[in-house]
């Protein structure tokens, strides 16, 4: 395997195009060396604009390609599992978009499928390797804030587009799917644990029938209490608030971060207050050269895919509570 790792981005996705690729050719160890569409000419037109040598008009043209050490996978959110399953099949490793599939049981194929071939894998939730994510997670395992009673967030944004694949139901869209589940894993990151009750309210969209807005609860086995909402309809936001014992930690932004951005945390801790500044971080670049180095150096990347089982098992849960 060459020093660089040469990544295969499967489809022309604007999240690709606008984060993970320049991202990723900005990483100390990766090179986008390839790109597939479902048709030769976007993907053409797509790689003569970011710089990528070469472009294949079928998703199976990349994952057969030889000289490619792995894939970014950034397609709809129900075609996550087939073509990484197929990416696994082809004997590539997978860095695969949030949330990992539709439910819990195709997550579980679609992870079976990498560790039964000894494949890395892992869920692209770039935010955990933000600085200031890091920092958050260190105060409080340290006990900042005492025995954690209560997470609050939420990450909204108005949508542009009504053909937008986030409201197509056929797709795996929704709320909940698209933005909620950063909501979800910061939770179950920050405490360390995974909930075992679930309520949830949503309002579907008449046409597009996905939950356009939902808010939701999850019960942690400690006592915890974790609320959030999410949404396409509603003024953008993104950001966590956790209140234990004895403090409270605000992160504002926290999911959504510029790579020029150098956010502040803001702690109270018993009687003081305290603003710790974090400096800027591409967290689409630091991710990838983790799953980079992980590879050259044959050790699992930071989050194992099992994290995006779990995550996926508490969307099941609040799906069902919503629709209940
Ligand atoms: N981590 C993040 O910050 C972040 C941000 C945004 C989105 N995402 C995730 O990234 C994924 C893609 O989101 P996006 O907004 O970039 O999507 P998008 O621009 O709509 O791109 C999706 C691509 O998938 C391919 N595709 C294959 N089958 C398709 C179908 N039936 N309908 C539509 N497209 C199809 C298309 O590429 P070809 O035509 O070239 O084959 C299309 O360009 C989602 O899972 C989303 O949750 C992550």
């Amino acid at each position: 395997m060459s020093r660089k790792i040469r990544w295969g981005i499967l489809s022309t996705a604007n999240i690709g195009r606008e984060r993970v690729i320049p991202a990723i050719q900005q990483s100390r160890n990766g090179e986008v060396a390839a790109v597939a569409s479902r048709s030769l000419d976007r993907a053409r037109a797509f790689a003569a604009g970011l710089g990528i040598p070469r472009a294949y008009g079928s998703y199976e043209e990349l994952i057969a390609d030889p000289e490619i050490d792995a894939i970014y996978n950034p397609l709809p959110n129900s075609e996550h599992a087939p073509w990484s399953i197929r990416c696994a099949e082809g004997g590539k490793p997978v860095l695969c978009e949030k949330p990992l599939a539709s439910d819990a049981d195709e997550t579980r194929r679609m992870v079976e499928a990498f560790t039964s071939r000894g494949l890395s894998f892992a869920e692209a939730f770039m935010y955990r390797f933000h600085p200031q994510t890091v920092q958050m997670k260190r105060l409080v395992d340290e006990g900042a804030v005492g025995q954690i009673k209560a997470i609050s967030s939420a990450f909204t944004f108005s949508i542009r587009r009504e053909d937008d694949i986030r409201l197509n139901d056929a797709l795996a869209g929704g709320a909940l799917m698209d933005v909620g589940c950063y909501c979800v894993n910061v939770m179950r990151l920050l405490t360390g644990e995974e909930p075992h009750r679930a309520g949830a309210v949503a309002q579907f969209g008449a046409s597009s029938r996905v939950d356009e807005s939902l808010a939701g609860v999850l019960f942690f086995p400690s006592g915890a209490v974790g609320h959030f909402d999410c949404g396409f309809r509603t003024f953008r936001a993104n950001f966590c608030e956790l209140r234990g014992t004895d403090g409270r930690i605000v992160a504002e932004p926290v999911f959504n971060m510029e790579p020029d951005y150098a956010p502040t945390l803001r702690l109270w801790r018993g009687e003081t207050y305290e603003t710790i500044s974090v400096p800027a971080a591409n967290h689409y670049t630091l991710m990838a050269e983790d799953f980079a180095e992980a590879l050259l150096e044959n050790r699992p990347p930071r989050y194992a895919p099992a994290d995006g089982i779990r995550n996926m098992q508490a969307i099941d849960l609040l799906y069902a509570a919503a629709r209940a």
